[in-house]
């Protein structure tokens, strides 16, 4: 199946009469899908139990006539304003104690079981009456879970759910005294009820009640989408789908994936450049009306592995966003280029968000394919060019890639929790080493931390990974290609403890960290072959062979050649050097490419983009500004 186009609609935002040629101007600009009521609860129900379906029923049946395929959400990241008269105590409470109010959306609590309730209640009222329906081809169920910080609550629901949470997993409070070290600082408990959320103490939590309040709050996501989901498969048989988001880890993804049949996800390339990107000043100058050239594919190649296989882009930037702290117009054709770089990455279905500019509330300067008056804004010929591209192809396949990158959500909380250096972030550092290997011209799979076959792959990049579960361990120890770990790679046990024998913990790797030290931004330590490590380094001793050193004659990398461990944080120079000698040893044939442009590797094409507003020539390619090429493999 060739991969199709789409945009979200907001049929409660415009009069009735002008449902019909939208509609018709969405099949004519080559779009074949349309996503519409993830906010509309208020209409929907506007008191409680008093409900107005016809609207919806006439704007289900406008757009399916018209040719469209629906995806329907579940509308419930925007609870009315009435369910909070009935359920006062449903609100989410941020880390300083503060009930974050009515008025914009995503204000719900996931440990709050009455509004667990409500929203099984409302899904079910559209499953029933919707799950049927020809025109509506797939759902999305709620809209980016944890976005604006609300996978964390504080609230009084959430204290007390974590209390279950810790007595199922713990059974006997020495356990969790032993397994959390309360003896330090007389942080010892008596009973489970005793024990509260981690905030609003003196100094820092204790980590292991921080990190298992982080895995608690990551499974109230889990349950509150499972829930959703199992009550949809008994009135549907249409795919579930969720719309995760760029650069957001506080749940963990893989396990949410596990109850849905696509992942979606929320794709503004220059908003995200501007308001989640560490990359400095002069790089966002660069790439401002660009974006960053690795951070969609990241995310592309991330929830390619989420959605087991099966992912869309749900939403596409088309024009400026409104809530970054710069919104830049994008350069001429990028629209064209996030697609093009969404579907050889393998997306089913790039949908823009979208249709129409809204002439009022919070997202009034947010651009849509249309301006808010309907003349075409400047994306919609790029999708519709797309669209006419796209019919060049008989199709598009995805291949293995050779290359492989393990992203684990739960290091990524353990290192929030405790970075020891200001500036050690785990997405940074595995975003860095995906850097580096795009830059080389490799296409990169994402590996859950769970996965249990490694055979086909020739390279596996493991930074950071705090501890390693039996499955991967069992894996690393049969894989036949080059595993490259470290830093904090295996430094951790489960519970967030110092392993007894001290790391790494990793198979095949020999050695001890015996101590670590992080690093101020204008401290760095250059290493013998080239590069320099940043931000974190560790003494390595008791291995058996030194493979490269730092000047100041400590070990950078030890191990074998085909089980390596680095002891720091490598800079872009020194992670390129160290990746291509390993490829070249491997048979893994890469390009240097340069800053700007980027390739994707699919059964049949290799394509070309161009993140730059001058033409780039590669290896005899040339690339017009903002161009996306394909060659035959
Ligand atoms: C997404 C969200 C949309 C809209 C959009 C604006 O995060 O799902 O509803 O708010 O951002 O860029």
């Amino acid at each position: 199946m060739l991969p199709e186009l789409g945009s979200c609609y907001y049929p409660e935002h415009w009069p009735k009469d002008q449902w019909k040629s939208d509609a018709e101007q969405m099949v004519a600009s080559g779009l074949t899908w349309v996503r519409i009521g993830e906010f509309a609860w208020s209409r929907i129900e506007p008191k409680e139990g008093e409900y107005n379906f016809q609207w919806l029923d006439h704007a289900i049946s406008i757009l399916g006539e018209a040719g469209l395929n629906i995806v329907m959400s579940t509308p419930t990241a925007a609870p009315p304003r009435w369910l909070l008269d009935k359920w006062p105590d449903m609100s989410i409470v941020d880390s300083q104690g503060k009930t974050r109010k009515f008025g914009s959306r995503r204000h719900y609590c996931f440990s709050h079981e009455g509004y667990l309730q409500e929203s099984l209640r409302i899904t079910k009222m559209l499953a029933e009456r919707y799950g049927k329906n020809t025109y509506i081809k797939a759902w999305q169920l709620d809209n980016e879970y944890g976005c604006h910080d609300t996978t964390l609550s504080y609230s009084k629901s959430a204290a007390i759910a974590f209390k279950d949470w810790l007595f199922a997993k713990y059974k006997s409070i020495d356990v969790l005294n032993e397994a959390w070290g309360n003896v330090f600082w007389s942080m010892e408990y008596n009973n489970f009820e005793q024990i509260d959320l981690p905030y609003l103490t003196v100094t820092n939590a204790n980590p292991s009640h921080e990190l298992d309040f982080k895995r608690f709050s990551s499974d109230q996501v889990i349950n509150f989408n499972h829930s959703q989901a199992s009550l949809m498969r008994i009135y549907t048989d249409k795919p579930l789908i969720h719309n995760y988001m760029g650069r957001i880890t506080d749940f963990d993804h893989y396990a949410v994936g596990q109850d849905l049949d696509i992942a979606g996800w929320d794709s503004y390339p220059l908003g995200f450049l501007e308001d989640r990107s560490n990359q400095d000043e002069d790089f966002k100058k660069q790439f401002m009306r660009f974006g960053d050239p690795d951070f969609q594919a990241f995310h592309h190649d991330l929830y390619r592995t989420v959605g087991k296989g099966r992912w869309w882009v749900m939403e596409q930037q088309p024009g400026p966003v409104n809530w970054a702290p710069f919104n830049p117009e994008p350069a001429a054709g990028m629209v064209r280029l996030w697609s093009w770089e969404a579907i050889a990455h393998g997306a089913e279905v790039v949908s823009y968000f979208r249709w129409r500019q809204a002439p009022f509330a919070q997202e009034q300067m947010h651009a849509g394919l249309q301006r808010p008056d309907g003349i075409a804004a400047p994306g919609l010929a790029q999708a519709t060019q797309v669209d006419k591209e796209l019919k060049e192809f008989k199709g598009i396949q995805q291949v293995q890639s050779k290359v492989a990158l393990v992203f684990d959500y739960e290091s990524c909380w353990a290192w929030e929790i405790q970075p020891q250096g200001k500036d050690f972030s785990y997405f940074e550092l595995v975003y860095d080493y995906y850097k580096a290997l795009r830059s080389l011209g490799l296409s990169v799979d994402i590996l859950p931390p769970t996965q249990k076959d490694l055979s086909d792959y020739k390279v596996i990049v493991m930074p950071g990974l705090m501890h390693i579960d039996k499955a991967l361990e069992l894996a690393i120890e049969s894989f036949k290609g080059v595993l490259i770990a470290g830093p904090r790679t295996g430094s951790k046990t489960a519970n967030m403890n110092i392993p007894k024998q001290l790391p790494p913990i990793v198979p095949g790797i020999e050695g001890t960290v015996a101590s670590v030290e992080t690093l101020r931004p204008n401290a760095s330590i250059a290493i013998e072959a080239g590069g320099k490590f940043n931000c974190w380094m560790e003494n390595l001793i008791n291995y058996n062979n030194i493979i490269e050193r730092c000047n100041d004659g400590r070990p950078a990398i030890i191990g074998k050649k085909n089980r390596q461990y680095l002891a720091g944080w490598p800079d872009q120079e020194a992670l390129k050097r160290i990746l291509s000698d390993v490829c070249l040893a491997q048979n893994v044939s890469i390009t240097q490419l340069p800053d700007c442009v980027r390739v994707r590797d699919t059964l049949k094409h290799r394509f070309w983009f161009n993140y730059s507003e001058t033409e780039s020539i590669v290896g005899g390619i040339k690339l017009p500004p903002s161009g996306v090429i394909w060659e035959s493999l």
